[in-house]
C-alpha cells in the first residue's frame, strides 16, 4: 500500500490476547498499528477491577497510542471507569456496545445494549456530562435484528463520538455468519460520524480492498487477523522476528502474572488459540500437552521454527 493510500489502521481489543504485554510486543517488533483499543474495563463489586487498570497504565504502554475501553450499562460505572481513566491521563475513552458474549450481552451491556435504545440514551446522557474527554462508539449492526443501529445513530449526537467502530455482525451471531456488508453500507451512508470498519481483515491486501471499496472509510480495524500474524501489516517479516515477539510475550507475562508457572503456561498455551494458526496439529497439541514451562519452551520453539509453513498454511506438510 503506498504511503499516499494509507489508512489509519487500529488493532481490534481482544479479551485475554490484546493486553499491555502484547501491544508493546507487537508495537517494537512489527508495528505498523497507528491506535491500539484496550480490552474492555469493567468495574465488579462497586469499583474498576484493578487488572484492567493496571492494564492501561500509562508506564506499560509507553511509545504507542493506546485508547482504553469501556464495558457499562450503569451510569455510574461508566462515569466510575471515566473519572479513573481521567486520572491516568486518558482524553480519549471508547464505549463498548459490541461485546456479544452471552453473561455480558444478556445483562444487556456491550450489544446486548444495541436492543434498547433507552438505556443507551441513559448511558450517553450521563457520559456527556464529564468533561474533557472525547468519546469513540466500537459497536455492531444490532443485538437481535440487523437494523437495530438505525435507532441508536441518532443517539450518538449526545457524545458526538469521534468515530464509531462497526463490527456487521448482531451481536446473536457471536462471530459466525456472513458479515452483513448492505447494513454496513448502510450505516455508512447515514452516519454523520467517521465510520471505522472492523471485521475478517488478515492481510494488507484485504485492507486495500475494503478501503478501495468504501474511501470514505475514517480508518480500519484488526483483531483475529493480527492476533493470528502480528506481523501482517509489516512489509518483511522473518522468522527471527516471531521468535523476538514470542520472547517478549513470555518475558512479560512471567513479569505481570504472579500466579506461578502453571499459570503462566497456561496463559500461553491460550495464545496459540490465535497465534499462527497453520501450525501443524502436531505442533500444536505439543504446546497444548505441555505442563511444565521446560516443555512448553520446546513445543513453543519448533512451532516457531515451522513459522513460514504457519503462515502460509496452502503450503501445510504432511502432518497438518
Ligand atoms: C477473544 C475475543 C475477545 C474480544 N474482546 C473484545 C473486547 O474486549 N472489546 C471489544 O470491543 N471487542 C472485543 N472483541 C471483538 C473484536 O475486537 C473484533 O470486533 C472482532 O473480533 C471482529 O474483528 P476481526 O474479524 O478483525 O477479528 C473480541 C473478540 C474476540 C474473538
Amino acid at each position: 500500500m503506498s504511503d499516499r493510500n494509507k489508512i489509519p489502521v487500529l488493532a481490534a481489543p481482544l479479551q485475554g490476547v490484546t493486553d499491555n504485554v502484547w501491544r508493546m510486543a507487537q508495537h517494537e517488533v512489527f508495528g505498523g498499528v497507528d491506535a491500539y483499543y484496550s480490552p474492555f474495563m469493567r468495574v465488579e463489586r462497586g469499583e474498576v477491577r484493578r487488572k484492567d487498570l493496571r492494564d492501561v497504565e500509562p508506564d506499560r504502554n509507553a511509545g504507542i497510542t493506546l485508547i482504553p475501553q469501556i464495558l457499562a450499562c450503569q451510569p455510574d460505572h461508566a462515569l466510575m471507569m471515566v473519572d479513573a481513566l481521567q486520572q491516568k491521563g486518558y482524553r480519549r475513552i471508547d464505549i463498548n456496545l459490541g461485546c456479544p458474549f452471552p453473561p455480558i450481552a444478556l445483562h444487556r451491556k456491550g450489544s446486548g445494549m444495541l436492543a434498547y435504545p433507552e438505556l443507551v440514551d441513559q448511558l450517553f446522557k450521563a457520559l456527556s456530562k464529564a468533561e474533557g474527554v472525547d468519546y469513540s462508539v466500537k459497536m455492531r449492526i444490532g443485538w437481535d435484528h440487523n437494523d437495530q443501529w438505525r435507532d441508536i445513530l441518532p443517539l450518538m449526537e449526545i457524545i458526538r463520538p469521534v468515530n464509531i467502530a462497526v463490527h456487521p455482525r448482531t451481536g446473536k451471531q457471536q462471530y459466525k455468519g456472513e458479515l452483513d456488508i448492505e447494513q454496513f453500507e448502510a450505516l455508512l451512508a447515514a452516519s454523520p460520524w467517521p465510520v471505522i470498519y472492523n471485521g475478517s481483515l488478515r492481510t494488507v491486501e484485504d485492507i486495500e480492498t475494503i478501503t478501495n471499496r468504501y474511501p470514505a472509510l475514517a480508518a480500519v480495524m484488526v483483531g483475529s487477523g493480527l492476533a493470528a500474524n502480528p506481523g501482517m501489516l509489516a512489509p518483511d517479516v522473518t522468522p527471527e522476528d516471531y521468535r523476538r515477539f514470542h520472547d517478549l510475550l513470555v518475558e512479560g507475562y512471567t513479569e505481570q502474572l504472579n500466579g506461578g508457572k502453571a499459570q503462566l503456561v497456561r496463559h500461553l498455551q491460550d495464545i496459540w488459540q490465535n497465534f499462527l494458526p497453520g501450525t501443524s496439529h502436531k505442533l500444536f497439541k505439543a504446546i497444548r500437552k505441555s505442563h511444565t514451562l521446560d516443555q512448553y519452551q520446546t513445543a513453543a520453539a519448533a512451532a516457531l521454527a515451522a513459522v513460514e509453513t504457519a503462515l502460509n498454511p496452502q503450503e501445510e506438510g504432511e502432518d497438518q
